[in-house]
């Protein structure tokens, strides 16, 4: 069955000492919120807040992610985190592909396949993003861009594996910038994501597959967003830094 998924992306903020406190918080709600069996709400807090924060949660009820991920197995790369070091922690996902990192990184989409590799021959269930830039949608070219991003990234990806993947679609004029996607827009393009998924896989997959909205989702725009036949959730920066905010949207859903 499809699950449902709120999930923050913490980005570069906080110390330990701040994420560990808004983790509680979090997890202090989670205790007392009865969250039927097909939500899920995961936290995706930098390298060196995850061990603290898979401690301080109930991770029955909290899912701990990671933001990257080596693309190689381990070995001589200075600075680099590899899947299984993550998987170690505890850690259940991470999120791969974000267009922070294609931008300032170089993920490319070849970059992307191999950490997803990575992530699945490790037991980490990927949070693959695509999304197009403005002049992309623009010049009318968003289905284009997202179909190519998501083809190339999962070339190689069996059914089984991919059964282990959530998508994320992040416009990228949306991200941190307060200009949400309508909801109508968003759904056009999950609506898009499932049926592209279902000519890489099949139907029953593509009807599977958790599809989540990113860019600007708050407390106020989350349940307009999530009403939508596709939307199966959300992918929250700015709004998950705030317990408050991220409990509201955690209701939403
Ligand atoms: P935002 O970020 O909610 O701050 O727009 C979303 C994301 O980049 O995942």
């Amino acid at each position: 069955m499809r699950k449902k998924i709120v999930a923050g992306n913490w980005k570069m903020n906080t110390l330990v000492s701040q994420g560990k406190a808004l983790a509680e918080e979090l997890n202090a709600f989670m205790k007392t919120y009865d969250m039927p069996a097909n939500k899920t709400v995961i936290i995706g807090t930098p390298f060196t807040h995850l061990s603290t924060c898979v401690a301080a949660v109930d991770t029955k009820k909290i899912h701990v992610a990671a933001q990257n991920c080596s693309q190689f197995e381990k070995g001589a790369y200075t600075g680099e985190v590899a899947a299984n070091m993550i998987k170690d922690l505890g850690v259940e996902y991470t999120i791969i592909g974000h267009s922070e990192r294609r931008q300032y990184f170089g993920d490319t989409d070849e970059v992307i396949a191999t950490k997803l590799d990575q992530c699945y021959a490790n037991g980490l269930s990927p949070i693959l993003c695509c999304g197009e830039k403005l002049e992309e949608r623009e010049a009318g070219k968003h289905f284009e861009v997202i179909e190519s991003q998501l083809r190339n990234a999962l070339k190689n990806v069996s059914p089984e594996n991919f059964k282990n993947t959530i998508v994320a679609y992040e416009p990228v004029w949306a991200i941190g910038t307060g200009k949400t996607a309508t909801p109508e827009q968003a759904e056009e393009i999950h609506a898009f994501i499932r049926g592209l998924i279902a000519k890489l896989y099949n139907a029953q997959i593509a009807d599977d597959t958790t599809i989540l909205y990113g860019g600007s989702v708050n407390a106020g725009n989350a349940a307009n967003l999530f009403a939508q036949p596709d939307i199966d959730g959300g992918l929250v920066g700015g709004a998950s830094l705030k317990a408050n905010d991220f409990i509201s949207i955690i209701k939403a859903i």
